[in-house]
């Protein structure tokens, strides 16, 4: 994202043309410019990957919004990220028809493959892996997302087939989440 396309607000954060835009389309279909808080941090999420404590200062300001307030949104929806992500995030349920269906083992697996636990990155910043509630998916468990695929069924042969040959068993000490970059 070049300079020329960032603006900077009187509250020291950027967003971008594009992202402004995005958000303002937004906020032509709610009432107050907060029911569009959701809809503008998956915008600049989309486009940078995660969103930043600057970030989240600027939709705030944008929306007429506190930081605090927020800040409240963001950590309440888990599927936005406060802290840098892969390339790929992995988001495991571990809800009660997965667990009854064996997630634990599976996910020590995966672990095992990739080097990394909850809330960590791979060293090649490839995967991240974050436990989510109830994918919607029970009648397929144990079920993952791996990006904007769903896996169900999961078994040993089709997490092999996944991650067997990812070279990124030493564990990177990177973390992710839906926390803010200042509770690291
Ligand atoms: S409990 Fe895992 S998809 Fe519902």
């Amino acid at each position: 994202m070049s300079k020329s396309q960032m603006i900077q607000t009187d509250v020291g954060s950027a967003l971008s043309v594009d992202e402004i835009a995005e958000i303002d389309a937004e906020l032509a279909h709610v009432p107050y410019k907060s029911g569009a808080a959701i809809d503008a941090l998956k915008i600049v999420q989309a486009k940078r990957g995660w969103v930043s404590d600057e970030s989240l200062r600027g939709i705030a300001k944008h929306l007429d919004m506190s930081a605090e307030e927020l800040e409240g949104i963001a950590t309440f929806y888990n599927l936005i990220y406060r802290r840098p992500v892969g390339e790929k995030v992995i988001l495991f349920c571990d809800s009660v028809s997965c667990w009854i269906s064996g997630c634990d083992d599976i996910k020590s697996k995966i672990s095992k493959l990739l080097g990394v636990d909850y809330g960590e990155t791979t060293k090649d910043n490839l995967y991240t892996l974050l436990p989510v509630p109830c994918l919607g998916a029970c009648d397929r468990a144990p079920v993952m997302m791996v990006g904007d695929d769903l896996v169900t069924h999961l078994d040993d042969k089709k997490i092999k087939e996944l991650f067997g040959k990812v070279k990124t068993k030493s564990t990177s000490s990177s973390k992710a989440g839906p926390k803010s970059e200042g509770s690291q």
